[in-house]
């Protein structure tokens, strides 16, 4: 796809995710929807075009369907705007039942046409009337909303594309390469140290004026019980340690459901790793490469996370656990934009879109059994690699807040009516653009997804 340089990825500075002013939101606008194209840009036609399950859509159908997101929420309402096509509404509305009636997702990938070239075209239809409706500055206060809500969309999706692609790349024997790139060096990890974190009454939940999605709120009190958190992420080496004690093999580990979906799909590893010879390998944007022993373990499942867990003696945290103990201590919220492994920084400097031992560069010193308050830059978690390289499978159940109310008309389907046997993650990963993630945020996927790069952390009680 030739959209341009991928050295030149922008990464929007904290001022301009500050700073509410009309022009700025455009330009937030013009940069988000460049980086979608920088995604796609080292792939063919064919690459955009296939869909390897039913949860994974076509590169080309994100491409349309966060484009069918503006001109639907926000052009079309303005009267004056010309449909570039009137049949995408149908085509690349993937959910809005208040819209209308929605093609199959399964089916994406059969959609030959609009093919790639007409696909760019609409982006750059949609662009140019972005531009001249709204490129001065002329936005209500509901236009703004939504526009943020559109950018925020799309880059969902834009993790949504990494991850499908990788599916979808994973399939081809021959391991394609989407973008040449060196992993990290890998640092020997020591043990992980246990914070320790008292009984209170602890607050969650979006908090101040910046953007967040409906279902981060109200902030509100939570009870918690003492318990303890694990400062970095499982490693692949500690994750081999359970493979190796017959983690797949002995039921006791598992929840029932967990049990029954890995004898159905002979689950023996993360997804994406294959045994060649003695050595375990991983197929990875990059193509295919040893594991590495020091990263975080990627692409697993709830039910493997929960299973791990168990094996060690330990559990998974509540969402509440995790955002408190990210957050406590701090004098402000953590902004969107902390230091982590995220996707526009790693394809800016050519390296692998993959975790890396420590992505968030966030070494603290693990001597300490506890983090002592002020060890560290108060605008930062006093947890390592808590944000930017592996979403962390949490054991809340994704549900509504106390007092949560989905959003009036049909951006009220965005999240509220997903709240039923799926899981939070939380932190963000190495294929999340930058500036798109807070403590606060929850991420969703049914137990027993693992095409996501998420990971483990530990607690106990
Ligand atoms: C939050 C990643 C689960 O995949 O449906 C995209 C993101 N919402 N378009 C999803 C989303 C609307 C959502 N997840
Ligand atoms: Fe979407």
């Amino acid at each position: 796809v030739a959209t341009g340089d991928p050295q030149a990825v922008d990464r929007v500075d904290d001022a301009a995710v500050a700073d509410p002013h009309h022009d700025v939101l455009m330009e937030r606008y013009v940069r988000t929807r460049r980086f979608s194209e920088q995604v796609a840009q080292p792939l063919s036609a064919e690459d955009c075009s296939i869909q390897s399950m039913q949860d994974a859509s076509p590169t080309r159908w994100h491409l349309a369907h966060t484009t069918w997101f503006f001109e639907t929420f926000l052009l079309k309402p303005i009267g004056d705007y010309q449909v570039f096509d009137p049949s995408f509404e149908y085509l690349f509305n993937s959910y809005y039942n208040s819209v209308g009636q929605q093609y199959p997702r399964g089916k994406r990938g059969l959609i030959s046409r609009p093919g790639l070239d007409q696909t760019l075209r609409y982006r750059a239809h949609v662009d140019q009337a972005m531009q001249t409706h709204f490129g001065r500055g002329e936005l209500t206060d509901d236009q703004r909303q939504v526009l943020e809500i559109g950018i925020n969309h799309e880059q969902q999706h834009q993790e949504l594309m990494l991850t499908d692609l990788k599916h979808a790349l994973s399939c081809n024997p021959l391991d394609p390469v989407y973008r040449d790139g060196e992993c990290e060096q890998v640092d020997a990890m020591g043990a992980p140290t246990w914070i320790d974190v008292d009984s209170c009454v602890a607050r969650i939940g979006h908090d101040g004026d910046s953007f967040c999605f409906d279902n981060e709120l109200p902030r509100h009190r939570v009870f918690l019980e003492p318990y303890q958190i694990a400062s970095r992420c499982v490693t692949n080496r500690e994750y081999l340690e359970f493979m190796e004690d017959g983690g797949y093999q002995r039921p006791e580990f598992w929840l029932s459901l967990g049990w029954a979906t890995v004898t159905q799909n002979h689950w023996k590893a993360p997804l994406y790793w294959s045994k060649q010879g003695s050595r375990w390998t991983e197929f990875t944007l990059s193509g295919r490469k040893a594991i590495r022993l020091d990263q975080p373990v990627c692409h697993v499942s709830y039910f493997e996370a929960d299973a791990y867990a168990r094996w060690a003696g330990c559990r998974l945290p509540t969402e509440a656990e995790w955002e408190h103990a990210v957050c406590r201590g701090l004098d402000r919220p953590l902004a969107a934009n902390q230091r982590g492994n995220w996707s526009d920084d790693l394809i800016r400097s050519g390296r692998c879109i993959h975790p890396s031992s420590f992505g968030a560069a966030q070494r603290l010193d693990t001597t300490a059994g506890d983090v002592p308050n002020g060890s560290c830059d108060p605008t930062e978690t006093p947890l390592a690699d808590a944000m930017g390289n592996v979403w962390q499978w949490t054991s809340s159940h994704y549900s509504a807040y106390p007092g949560y109310r989905a959003p009036a008309g049909a951006l009220g389907e965005y999240n509220g009516k997903f709240m039923c046997n799926v899981f939070v993650l939380k932190g963000g990963s190495c294929a999340t653009p930058s500036g798109h993630v807070r403590p606060t945020y929850r991420n969703f996927f049914a137990p027993e997804s693992r095409w996501q790069f998420t990971g483990i952390r530990l607690a106990r009680s």
